[in-house]
């Protein structure tokens, strides 16, 4: 049978929500959805505040919403309120104290369990500890930490006192913890002596070291003891987590904030090298994660939810930390890697924790069919009722079997589609509700005006290709990228009149689907993870034998997109295997290990246009198809692109 007869009958399965998930459901019906989303466009303001009224706010907003300044939106004008008073305090008030709110694995075998009395605990504690060391409101708290309980009682803890936390990737190098450490000037870094990861540690806490050698901002850093490895203590910067909440009251009175007081900054890779500072409101970004994470996951008192994140991610932020916790929902939080210390790993926790609603990346599902079915076959995941996946588009292909393999051919599937800019679930099936197909987000969220635009600024027909935009603001929007309200006009805003830009490509099928097919700028998605070329380009161009270098995708079974870095060399430089292990090694070095090239090509020349702008598109040919068929009739020099032909 035909490749295209194949995928148009992968594209008209159609599932539907069994009836017995449906009548449980938040939202029970298409009807339903449609009736709740037309209002909710229709007066987005009424909708939303509808949502932010749920939360606890201890001064009510007096304005829903001031977009006057577009593109700077302001949410709950004049409402305080503070997060981790809604993730903690709330739930313990309304008498759910022993409700566990984390159930916690280590890599090497250790759990725990945290009750929400007891996380309140440790975080005014903390809270208190950061005080204690003059952090206030609006400082900036540089996180970086394994997963593990304490990240999130650092978050809530920077929350609870107003401090702006900015969490590094614990995968991330001391390079980029000192890039982030200079554009937010954070005074405070909370950090672990190391953390697990199969079977190694990761020496976060010489990482930090590293990154501060060359001095800066910061006079305190926190370490919590983890894993026991050594770590050098410098007199008067550096405490023990431990020693700092030593005798340390745990009462500490949540202050309510001003709605608009920002939450956190999230670095995240753009088409330019310098990462950038999103930044995120108090209440409008918790009253998004509270709304999605209450509809999407459609959450039950009676849930464990496991997001496989990591709080170094948005994913993080939304599901693990503010959504799930300003809904009271129990968790699991897991320290080490899917594959340790086997492929089976997951379905045992899913199994012994009874598991209901898992979300995970289409990477790690890809990684889980290769490694066969035998791991899975041995686990009971009848718990489980709904599964969820984001990070990139997912193959249909992997869809089915996520859905068959690992939900029993019983679980909704819902395909979200965000960005850390968005902060929360843009697009995405209601369980109880929407029919899914695999491939499709399906349709926007409540309140989210999302539409593919064409680039003359029409909305494009059926199945037409375009630019997916948001038309209308959206509480849990980024409110500017720190520091950089022009490249955060630019970015976002600059091609149509107060419409924001996602940078993704999508159509629209006939029934309202949203098909997302990728990033349209220079930004690659490695298993799930957005990294921009020129940041991996001037890690490489860092290098001293590097001249030039031009970073692009190929497609990857498993990564989505497997990193290949064209490089050309400085004269009296000998390229080899040799070499290309070493700039292999110094972009992990420079950014971290998701960044490594896959492949390092070198070459003498690279394509260029006539005014020297390197032509990605033909690199990318080149990669995914080996040789070129696109136009090159702005090419400068033939002779460059024959010889990387050539070469493959
Ligand atoms: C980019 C955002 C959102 C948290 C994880 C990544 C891609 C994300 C999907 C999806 C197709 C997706 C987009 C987006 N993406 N989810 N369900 N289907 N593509 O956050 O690092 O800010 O990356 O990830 O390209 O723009 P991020």
């Amino acid at each position: 049978m035909s490749q295209n007869i194949q995928t148009l009958q992968k594209e008209d399965r159609v599932f539907h929500p069994s009836p017995e998930f449906s009548a449980r459901a938040h939202v029970k019906s298409m009807e339903e959805y449609e009736e709740l989303y037309k209002r909710s466009i229709e007066d987005p303001e009424a909708w939303w505040s509808s949502q932010a009224s749920k939360l606890v706010w201890q001064r009510p907003w007096d304005t829903v919403l001031d977009w006057s300044n577009a593109p700077f939106a302001q949410w709950f004008l004049g409402g305080k309120i503070n997060a981790s008073e809604n993730c903690l305090d709330r739930h313990v008030r309304e008498g759910h104290g022993d409700r566990v709110a984390i159930h916690w694995v280590g890599e090497p075998g250790d759990t725990r369990s945290l009750t929400y009395a007891d996380l309140l605990r440790e975080t005014s504690r903390f809270a208190n500890a950061l005080k204690a060391r003059g952090i206030k409101a609006g400082d900036r708290v540089l996180i970086y930490m394994p997963m593990v309980p304490e990240a999130a009682i650092a978050m809530l803890a920077c929350a609870r006192i107003g401090a702006i936390h900015s969490v590094v990737f614990g995968g991330f190098s001391a390079s980029s913890i000192k890039d982030r450490l200079e554009d937010s000037e954070a005074t405070a870094i909370i950090t672990a002596d190391g953390g697990w990861r199969r079977g190694s540690v990761v020496p976060l806490k010489a990482n930090v070291d590293e990154a501060l050698a060359a001095g800066c901002s910061v006079d305190t850093v926190f370490v919590l003891n983890r894993c026991g490895n050594e770590v050098t203590m410098v007199e008067g910067r550096d405490l023990w987590w431990s020693d700092a909440i030593d005798g340390v009251s745990d009462d500490c009175p949540a202050e309510g904030f001003d709605s608009e007081h920002p939450l956190f900054i999230l670095y995240t890779s753009g088409s330019t090298g310098k990462p950038k500072g999103v930044l995120h409101a108090t209440g409008g970004f918790l009253t998004g994660a509270y709304s999605t994470f209450y509809y999407i996951f459609d959450h039950q008192p009676d849930d464990i939810f496991w997001c496989t994140a990591d709080v170094g991610w948005v994913t993080g932020h939304s599901y693990i930390v503010y959504g799930p916790m300003s809904c009271g929902a129990t968790q699991i939080m897991y320290e080490g890697a899917p594959n340790t210390p086997d492929w089976g790993r997951f379905w045992e926790i899913i199994e012994e924790y009874k598991v209901t609603v898992f979300y995970t990346a289409p990477t790690a599902i890809r990684a889980f069919i290769k490694a066969g079915d035998s791991f899975i076959d041995q686990h009971d995941l009848s718990s489980l009722r709904l599964l969820g996946s984001v990070g990139e588009p997912i193959n249909p292909e992997a869809w089915m079997w996520y859905r068959e393999k690992i939900g029993g051919g019983r679980c909704p599937i819902v395909d979200t589609w965000w960005q850390t800019e968005t902060g929360t679930i843009m697009i995405s099936p209601i369980p109880g509700a929407t029919p899914t197909i695999p491939g499709t987000a399906t349709r926007p969220f409540f309140g989210i005006d999302a539409a593919v635009l064409s680039a003359d600024g029409n909305e494009c027909g059926p199945n037409e290709g375009g630019m997916l935009v948001i038309r209308k603001p959206w509480p849990s929007m980024l409110r500017t990228i720190y520091k950089d309200p022009e490249r955060f006009k630019k970015t976002y805003w600059g091609e149509y009149e107060g419409i924001y830009v996602a940078g993704d490509g999508s159509r629209v099928d006939p029934s309202g689907n949203f098909w997302i097919v990728g990033r349209l700028d220079d930004v690659l998605n490695v298993s799930g993870h957005r990294l921009g070329t020129a940041e991996i380009e001037s890690a490489l161009v860092s290098h001293s034998a590097v001249a030039e270098a031009a970073v692009v995708g190929r497609p990857d079974d498993l990564k989505g997109q497997a990193v290949v870095a064209f490089v050309t060399l400085k004269a009296g430089y000998q390229h080899g295997p040799e070499l290309a292990k070493e700039l292999k090694i110094h972009v992990g070095h420079e950014i971290g290990a998701i960044a490594r090239p896959d492949d390092i090509r070198f070459s003498q020349l690279l394509p260029k246009t006539r005014s020297g702008k390197i032509m990605r598109r033909l690199l990318k040919e080149i990669v995914s198809k080996g040789e070129v068929h696109g136009d090159t009739s702005t090419l400068e020099d033939f002779t460059a692109l024959a010889a990387l032909q050539k070469e493959d």
